[in-house]
């Protein structure tokens, strides 16, 4: 198969991208998505500043236009994402606790059953843990509030919305052994064993000369597959060029290939053009939609060619 989705789709997975809705008028840019991709991911038109800007007054246009245009072509849609301490307008964070777990089972419901049935996976829950060797979790209105619980709570409300969407929760920086995905592996581990709803695991895979991709990633993706969930590569991109990158987007491609349950890789956008890495070339196709040596390192990994 001469694409990634395809070569993906002949391994049993998905390949998707990160989607901005304002470049979806770019020729260039959607030549090279309905092309290469079978899996989109909106990159911030599901967050909740863009869905809820005020209570209970929802705002879908942006992602419609996104889910529109990946179900004209036959591509799954990633939600990304319904709890999240980032991009939450300010009415949110300053309710009191009754409030604020009413908002956030609303916030759910509403937006779930909007799209249900459309998505194939939600992130319900993003970077809940803090960075750092303590494997605590992170500070936010939802766990300063309302306690550990919220996330239990969130999983119940969004299986109840839609039971046909998998159910991911995701983070960073949690890609090999270490305390915060050790915190992940443990709630996870509590959650099967408590029957909360949980389908799979996000790991979002951002990784620079700072944290490159870690010896023990396949390790780490096996050891969450071992608790019966799917893994998802959630929003890979790798910083650097060349013949070294190519190496690093290889070896993940190889990781998620080899264990049954890591069922699909999604990169952070399309082109370098557009990387959120503002000053960063860590995707597979560079500024003027040229394959980098790391798409042909993908392509190769997928047994594609
Ligand atoms: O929409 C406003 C626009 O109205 C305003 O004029 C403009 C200038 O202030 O800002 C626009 O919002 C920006 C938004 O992207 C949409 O472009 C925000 O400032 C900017 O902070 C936001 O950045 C996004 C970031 O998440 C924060 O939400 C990046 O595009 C996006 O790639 C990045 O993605 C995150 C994942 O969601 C979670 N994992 C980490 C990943 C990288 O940070």
């Amino acid at each position: 198969a001469g694409t990634l989705g395809d070569a993906a789709a002949e391994k049993g997975r998905y390949f998707g991208t990160a989607v901005a809705a304002h470049h979806l008028g770019e020729a260039d840019y959607t030549g090279t998505l309905d092309t290469e991709f079978s899996s989109v991911t909106p990159e911030n038109e599901m967050k909740w500043d863009a869905l809820e800007p005020s209570r209970n007054t929802f705002t879908y246009g942006n992602a419609d236009r996104i889910v529109a245009h990946a179900e004209a072509r036959g591509m799954q849609v990633r939600g990304h994402t319904l709890v999240w301490h980032s991009q939450l307008p300010s009415w949110v964070g300053s309710l009191p606790a009754a409030d604020l777990r009413s908002a956030m089972n609303n916030h759910i419901t509403q937006v779930m059953t909007h799209w249900k049935g459309k998505i194939a996976a939600w992130d319900v829950v993003n970077e809940a843990f803090q960075d750092g060797g303590s494997g605590a979790r992170r500070s936010s209105p939802f766990q300063d509030k309302l306690g550990d619980g919220f996330i239990e709570e969130a999983f119940r409300t969004a299986r109840a919305a839609d039971p046909a969407a998998k159910l991911c929760y995701n983070d960073y920086n949690t890609d090999g052994v270490n305390a915060k995905s050790n915190a992940v592996y443990a709630m996870v581990k509590d959650f099967k064993q408590r029957g909360v709803p949980i389908d799979c695991v996000g790991l979002q895979s951002h990784f620079n000369a700072q944290s490159p991709v870690p010896s023990d990633y396949q390790a780490n993706i096996q050891r969450f597959a071992d608790l019966g969930v799917d893994v998802q590569i959630t929003e890979l991109d790798i910083e650097g060029s060349g013949s070294a990158q190519a190496t690093s987007y290889s070896n993940v491609t190889k990781a998620c290939l080899a264990v049954t349950r890591c069922t699909g890789i999604t990169v952070w956008g399309v082109t370098d053009k557009y990387s959120w890495r503002s000053s960063g070339t860590p995707l597979l196709f560079d500024g003027s939609y040229q394959k980098k040596p790391a798409y042909a390192a993908v392509l190769t990994a997928l047994g594609g060619s």
